[in-house]
């Protein structure tokens, strides 16, 4: 059994074709999406016709989560739109245009979402988040200690738990029994070279598993120009977080 997950899409367009065509070579048994698929990119309504024709196409191979930004966008008031702008500018001009562009069929898509599923799969129990098992907010980081993964996923009753939010990969083989892996981001990377981050899991008949996170090259210039080009306050923050450091 193959599957690929993905993870904070965020409207990027350009990532999320690049991965698909890599992940078509991968040929999974199923996707799983954890959330933010929309917000601070340059085409949220793209992303979202896209995953919902995957949804249709693959039915319950294709399983989805929704995001912190997914929730923001879709339960979004004045006073969400203020505070974010006061505490981070180029988001919260961001979620004041994204909220005029995107269409109010996707809104309502991804209000709808589960935060969280429990799979299971050849007897491992996999849980899907997209901060922790206890916050669709909070961080899992690399280099936490293990003490800290064990106190946010405590309340978990999975063997596997996956999750994204950081858009920093990395992963946990824990004292508490369980594996954490976060998947990274295909569309806002935050590693070094900014570049579109999916894993790879395989499980085999007795429920042993191999997961692998797999970086794909793209033009991550080009996108940048595209957030430019959309020309709100700040967007020159934003679309410089997808250039190399
Ligand atoms: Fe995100």
């Amino acid at each position: 059994m193959k599957i690929a997950i993905i993870s904070d899409i965020h409207g990027n367009e350009e990532a999320y074709n690049k991965v698909m065509e890599d992940i078509e070579q991968f040929n999974p048994n199923k996707i799983f999406c954890l959330g933010d698929i929309i917000l601070a990119g340059y085409n949220p309504n793209y992303i979202c016709k896209k995953i919902i024709e995957l949804k249709d196409k693959m039915k319950d191979d294709f399983q989805i989560i929704q995001g912190n930004t997914d929730k923001m966008v879709s339960n979004c008031t004045d006073e969400l739109i203020k505070k974010t702008k006061e505490t981070f500018p180029c988001m919260g001009y961001s979620l004041e245009e994204d909220l005029k562009i995107t269409k109010k069929e996707y809104i309502n898509f991804v209000k709808n979402l589960p935060e969280n599923k429990y799979i299971e799969i050849n007897g491992l129990k996999i849980q899907l988040v997209h901060g922790s098992p206890r916050s669709q907010n909070e961080n899992i980081y690399p280099e936490l200690t293990d003490k800290t993964v064990c106190e946010m996923t405590n309340n978990s009753s999975a063997d596997l738990i996956l999750c994204g939010h950081t858009h920093i990969p990395c992963g946990y083989s824990l004292s508490n029994g369980k594996t954490v892996i976060n998947a990274g981001s295909i569309g806002r990377s935050m590693t070094k070279d900014k570049m579109p981050v999916y894993l790879q899991l395989t499980i085999d008949k007795n429920g042993k598993f191999f997961v692998e996170h797999k970086i794909v090259k793209y033009d991550n210039i080009k996108v940048s120009k595209h957030i430019l080009s959309r020309g709100f306050k700040h967007c020159e923050d934003l679309a410089g977080m997808f250039l190399n450091e």
